[in-house]
């Protein structure tokens, strides 16, 4: 893959035309610059950085015929936001394992303990658009306001992400449909725009809130009972899961798991656990030929497939009790509703429960420890959001999705959170169409990497970026609406935002009301992305009751 100047001319509307076939089309190949081959003479990560720089592509702006017109107009957003000056970079992973090492470990400290995104850390050296070889994996990287505001302004009818080849292999293998997470084309249309009426419709969410606290309500006596005299909890992070698998399952099959109880059942276990096994398998076969694993029959490629088994045979049970409950009145109930559609087959209907699930369960959970964390290295934060649950919500009363609308800190104080510490903290996209991004013209199937904890890392686009500071989403104006995407953009953005928005209010709600969130210690927390945002150890919070 490689940026080209298109020798298109252009015809109206930023279209990008060919030239008839006998005219040669010149292609501006980046020139792989040398430098990356080579190790810094001396003085590490720093003199090596100087040297990249003092040795960067200039920009190409001249870009020929068609291809310029049609950046004028991706460069409008760019002009008003100070976005130009882009640089290329061609990078290998074999330079000197630098950046693997740095994926590993996290990126380096930055100051007052804040760590930036790994990606941040790329960006800062290579500019706001780069290209990135990791192996056969050729992607183009992007973290920049004007950059995402282009890419959502050209993006077609069905946008596409990165391909999880291992689930789509599991379901072709078994027969199964595919739910929205690996769904394409105009399929992925119809199926979003069955599940959009419900779970994007805030007037919809709204009527979620009541299920949500119930969950709520056992999680916090679950805590008391978990914690030590210290405050202090275990496997936090296992916890926290099991709260928003509770939660996500309640709003989707109206069942309750009871993973808050002491004795956990069996089958919720196995539910549980298989979930993890999928997402601990999947990753291997991402890098490695999922047919060789199939083939070969893996104890990755079985370990995934009775993974996906267990998890299918669940999904299927509940949703089938569910819809024989509702069958007289299918609009009482969101699942119920969704099917009476029409729209969907029951195949469909069961990956798309069963996706919904597995994309709400980690990233809620982790959203909101990233919040907590947050929140106990800042008191004075604290206490201002204290100050503002107690003034809305009278003693004893449950917060409610009404209640929220007075709370605009608290939502100040997600956001804030979630820029910082984004728990998905990019997303893709692989292009089907050539598209002028910037200053380049990108062929039809780059795979852009989106990446929003880079955005929330910037400082061009949040002034003293690493400190916590919820009133910056109070003032009105002043942050691109493009720099804070942690649901991703677009027409394919998260579905499950709203739903995890409502979820995540209400748990700070009911959390900062009971309890103090107390730092443990002050010591750094690394972040590590490892498609979700992980915390390098385990998060340094207590509970201390009010
Ligand atoms: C804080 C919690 C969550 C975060 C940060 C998050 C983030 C994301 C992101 C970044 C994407 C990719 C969007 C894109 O490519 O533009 C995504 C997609 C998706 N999310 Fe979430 N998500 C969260 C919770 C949920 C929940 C609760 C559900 C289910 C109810 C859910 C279901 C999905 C689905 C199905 C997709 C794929 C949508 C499609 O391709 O049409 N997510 N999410």
């Amino acid at each position: 893959m490689h940026l080209c100047a298109a020798g298109g001319r252009h015809r109206g509307h930023g279209r990008l035309q060919h030239p008839p076939p006998p005219a040669p089309r010149p292609h501006l190949r980046p020139r792989r610059r040398r430098v990356l081959a080579e190790r810094p003479a001396a003085g590490g990560d720093a003199a090596r950085a100087a040297q990249l720089a003092a040795d960067g592509q200039p920009a190409r702006r001249a870009l020929e015929g068609g291809a310029q017109e049609a950046a004028r107009d991706a460069g409008e957003a760019a002009e008003r936001w100070g976005c130009d000056g882009m640089r290329w970079d061609a990078m290998g992973w074999d330079e000197d394992g630098m950046r693997i090492r740095m994926l590993r470990r996290g990126a380096p400290r930055t100051h007052r303990g804040v760590f930036s995104a790994p990606q941040a850390q790329y960006h800062r050296r290579f500019g706001k658009i780069f290209r990135m070889k990791l192996g056969a994996f050729d992607s183009v990287h992007i973290a920049a306001p004007c950059l995402l505001e282009a890419l959502y302004r050209r993006e077609g009818a069905c946008p596409q992400r990165l391909e999880i080849k291992p689930w789509k292999a599991y379901r072709d293998y078994r027969d199964e449909g595919y739910g929205l997470l690996i769904l394409e084309g105009k399929d992925w249309q119809r199926v979003r725009s069955a599940f959009q009426k419900k779970l994007m419709k805030p007037g919809e969410v709204v009527k979620l809130d009541a299920a949500i606290n119930e969950v709520l309500e056992d999680f916090m006596y679950r805590i008391d009972e978990i914690c030590d005299h210290n405050g202090q909890m275990e496997d936090i992070y296992s916890e926290f899961n099991k709260w928003s698998f509770e939660s996500i399952c309640l709003v989707l099959y109206r069942k309750r798991f009871g993973l808050l109880q002491q004795d956990v059942e069996e089958e919720s276990l196995n539910f549980i656990k298989a979930v993890k096994t999928m997402m601990g398998t999947f990753g291997m076969m991402m890098v490695t030929p999922v047919e060789l694993h199939k083939r070969l029959n893996t104890k990755v490629w079985q370990a995934h497939t009775k993974a996906w088994d267990d998890i299918f045979k669940t999904a299927k049970h509940s949703i089938d009790c569910r819809l024989q409950k509702h069958s007289a009145s299918p609009q009482e109930d969101l699942l119920c509703d969704i099917y009476s559609g029409g729209q969907l087959s029951k195949k469909e209907l069961y990956a798309a429960i069963a996706e919904l699930q597995i994309a709400g369960v980690e990233t809620t959970a982790n959203s909101l420890l990233w919040a907590l964390y947050n929140i106990s290295r800042n008191p004075h934060v604290q206490q201002k959001l204290f100050q503002e649950i107690q003034r809305v919500l009278a003693a004893q009363k449950s917060p409610s999705a009404e209640s929220l609308r007075n709370m605009p800190y608290l939502k100040a104080c997600l956001k804030e959170s979630m820029r910082l510490t984004p728990s998905v903290p990019f997303t893709s996209r692989t292009i089907d169409t050539e598209m002028v991004l910037g200053n380049y013209v990108l062929p039809k199937g780059t795979v852009l990497m989106i990446n929003s904890h880079a955005l929330g890392c910037s400082e061009d686009c949040f002034r003293g970026w690493a400190e916590f500071r919820p009133e910056r989403w109070l003032q009105r104006g002043s942050i691109h609406p493009f720099s804070h995407v942690p649901f991703g953009i677009g027409k394919r953005m998260c579905i499950g935002r709203r739903v995890a928005e409502l979820q995540l209010h209400l748990a700070l709600c009911w959390l900062i009301r009971k309890y103090q969130i107390v730092a443990t210690d002050h010591e750094p927390v690394e972040t590590l992305h490892s498609g979700i945002l992980i915390p390098s150890r385990a998060l340094p919070i207590a509970f201390r009751r009010r």
